[in-house]
């Protein structure tokens, strides 16, 4: 099947089957081609690769058939002309933003973003020339207020992480494109299942594979999907050069967890919607955030944007951290772990963990409370999860 043809396949069939080419033998699922390099029938055949006069493979650094797979795959899944795999989801933004960025440029980026993410841009990138400025995520004026002249990319998560806040990509792709910059959203949360910027007016998707595009907390990996010119030659441009791709066997693993991906989403969103259904209203519980809630302040613009709520509740225990670590330490069944996406339900406080190296003001700014909890709903009896917050919020209740 042509790539064309693929795109013309629904989503769970793109899930399924995009992206595969069966290599002589015939095989049925896509084989790992574990190797770090390629060999060449000729000299001549081997300047030509090299020069790029020919298509072929050279090295797993710049190019390798399995990574290909996930990367077509996953393009396909975004609607997007191309994607890069990179070897973790940071790895995936540092590769946007060296690709696209240069000293003297200006980014707004939301306050509620991966805390990593901030620490790259206002630490790391800094050191380069490329400043940034953060931004209530749903102050559409702030956004405005905060571009420049110099402003080439504007950068943020929807929903949001830990907090679930839900920001309206096309009304910011509008702004962005008025001032001549991109707009760059990780979709990590919502999946291309449940959203797909590049439709609703981005420009380019970031992807941490390591969360829902696996599913089953085994790798670590990440994605940038966009045309062909800024993601497939200015991205790949870098990443073939700076060398944080994706390992081969990583890519497999993906790739078999992009097939289920549709399905699983839809289950997360399920037993979501029942855990944050629970928690609300429960004593000892002061705020429970869920896009699928109609407390929700995003709720309607949730409603219209994605096609599911995901699989993320974030939720606020009275009695600040010494409550919060005591919930974490009286659950059983649950994973205390900072990974989320997972068949298997994970809980982090993320104020001393994910968001721990902000500074106490830059955590407060971005909401993020000392009794805040993130619980990533898995895929277990909706029951026995609830069972086991149940025992968390006794233990945080009775400190
Ligand atoms: C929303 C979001 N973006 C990016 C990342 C970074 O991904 P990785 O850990 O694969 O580098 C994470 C990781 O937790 C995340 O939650």
């Amino acid at each position: 099947m042509s790539e064309g043809g693929e795109r013309r396949w629904r989503l769970a069939t793109r899930a399924v089957r995009a992206g595969q080419r069966r290599t002589p033998e015939g095989e049925h699922a896509e084989p790992i081609f574990l190797t770090s390099s390629f060999v060449f029938g000729s000299a001549e055949e081997a300047a030509a690769r090299f020069a790029g006069e020919r298509p072929g493979n050279i090295y797993s650094r710049f190019t390798n058939p399995t990574v290909r797979a996930f990367e077509a795959r996953l393009a396909a899944l975004e609607g997007g002309e191309a994607c890069v795999a990179t070897a973790s989801g940071m790895a995936a933004i540092l590769a946007t933003c060296m690709a696209l960025l240069r000293s003297g440029d200006h980014v707004v980026c939301s306050r509620a973003v991966f805390g990593s993410t901030v620490v790259l841009l206002e630490t790391w990138l800094a050191r380069f020339g490329v400043e940034t400025t953060f931004v209530p995520l749903t102050d559409y004026g702030a956004w405005e207020a905060a571009i420049t002249p110099r402003t080439r990319m504007l950068f943020l998560e929807t929903p949001s992480n830990p907090l679930t806040e839900v920001a309206d990509i096309g009304r910011l792709a509008g702004l962005a494109h008025d001032h001549g910059a991109l707009l760059v959203v990780d979709n990590v949360f919502a999946t291309p299942v449940l959203q797909r910027p590049l439709e609703l007016g981005a420009d380019i998707v970031i992807h941490s594979a390591t969360k829902y595009l696996d599913g089953q907390g085994r790798c670590v990996g990440g994605a940038v999907v966009g045309d062909a010119e800024r993601v497939g030659r200015e991205v790949f441009g870098f990443l073939r050069t700076a060398g944080p791709a994706m390992s081969p066997f990583n890519a497999w693993v993906f790739l078999k967890g992009l097939e289920t991906l549709p399905v699983r989403m839809r289950a997360h969103c399920e037993n979501a919607l029942a855990v944050a259904r629970w928690l609300e209203g429960r004593a000892g519980v002061t705020r429970v955030l869920y896009p699928g809630l109609p407390s929700h302040p995003q709720h309607a613009l949730a409603a219209r944007q994605q096609s599911g709520f995901g699989g993320i509740v974030t939720f606020e225990v009275e009695g600040g951290r010494e409550a919060a670590w005591r919930f974490v330490d009286a659950t059983e069944l649950v994973s205390v772990t900072a990974n989320l996406g997972d068949v298997r339900t994970t809980l982090t406080h993320p104020a001393s963990t994910t968001h721990g190296r902000l500074s106490p003001e830059a955590r407060a700014e971005a909401g993020i409370t000392e009794g805040l909890l993130r619980v990533a709903v898995g895929l277990e009896d909706v029951a026995d999860i609830i069972a086991d917050l149940e025992r968390g919020l006794a233990a945080a209740r009775g400190g």
